[in-house]
């Protein structure tokens, strides 16, 4: 049995088989990473791949690249400031130029909600989503999964919650619904301005106050206040520093935490905000194996979308 799917624009509509087939061979190429060097293949040789970030990001573009490269590809870093889109050219015609190039896939991060799927109606290769406004971050909730299954038994045992900006995170909604496809109980933690009631209707609790419920969360999922969608906050909550002093996870909160419960922290942090340095540098947080995991997953969606070879799975 193979890999059908050529791209990748969400965890929506991908089935629990499928997320696990991802994990395993996500597995393989993180335990290949083990060794020094890491192990390089030679699956993607000829392959071209053009990177384009029209938002910033570190993880994310990195990760890609070095998966790329492990994988044998070529890699395009698109800069945007030095494109002609400076000049006045229009997405389309940005996205026609690169197809007429014969490349084999397009990584895009925008802050615009469907540009993945805008991309792939004039580009003739894989499309991966890296981020879509506030739609979805498919491969940050895969390296989140992958990390969380290799310090658990079983999805279906734990108890997650996600703590924050929901409304406006795509790292929450793509998390959401990974977890929820794969059995876990979940429960969302926020200011009612920023978790509105029909979130349940995704299966999952609501809480306003995280200490409410830190004591029954096996991992606790928090993000940073994303400042670039500040317009978006204004109206929600008063202040950033107010919002961090209800939601922060600090050593006193996390006294009232189960002895062996994990922290999650996709990155960036802005220690000492939505986070404490305590906290955020202890063994439980697994801020920097998710980093790890980032491209081990990265390098088995390049492997499944381009190659639809499962045979290391
Ligand atoms: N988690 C994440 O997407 O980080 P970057 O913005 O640094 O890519």
């Amino acid at each position: 049995m193979g890999w059908d799917k050529k791209d990748i624009f969400g965890i929506e509509g991908l089935t629990k088989e499928e997320l696990f087939t991802i994990l395993k061979i996500s597995k393989y190429y993180k335990d290949s990473m083990k060794l020094k060097p890491a192990k390089s293949f030679t699956l993607l040789q000829g392959y071209t791949i053009v990177n384009m970030f029209f938002e910033a990001s570190t993880r994310t573009r990195v990760s890609f690249e070095v998966a790329e490269k492990r994988m044998g590809a070529f890699t395009i870093n698109f800069d945007v400031e030095m494109s002609s889109v400076k000049k006045g050219e229009t997405f389309v015609d940005t996205i026609k130029t690169i197809n007429a190039m014969q490349v084999d896939a397009i990584v895009i991060r925008h802050s615009d909600c469907g540009i993945p799927q805008l991309t792939k109606k004039y580009f003739s290769g894989s499309v991966l989503n890296a981020g879509d406004g506030t739609h979805e971050h498919p491969t940050q909730t895969l390296l989140d999964l992958l990390s969380m299954w290799e310090h658990i038994k079983c999805f279906e045992d734990i108890h997650v919650g996600i703590v924050g900006d929901i409304l406006y995170s795509r790292v929450a909604r793509s998390l959401i619904i990974g977890l929820k496809t794969l059995g876990t109980k979940v429960s969302l933690i926020g200011p009612p301005t920023l978790l509105p009631e029909y979130f349940k209707d995704w299966g999952v609790n609501i809480y306003y106050k995280l200490d409410d419920i830190i004591s029954e969360l096996d991992i606790i999922y928090i993000y940073r206040i994303q400042k670039e969608r500040a317009e978006l906050l204004r109206p929600a909550i008063p202040s950033i520093g107010d919002f961090a002093k209800l939601y922060q996870l600090n050593e006193p909160r996390m006294e009232k935490a189960k002895k062996d419960a994990l922290i999650m922290h996709p990155g960036p942090a802005i220690r000492d905000s939505e986070v404490s340095t305590a906290i955020y540098d202890s063994k439980r947080c697994l801020a920097l194996d998710q980093v790890t995991s980032g491209v081990a997953v990265r390098m088995a969606l390049l492997q499944l979308l381009l190659k639809g070879e499962i045979n290391n799975a």
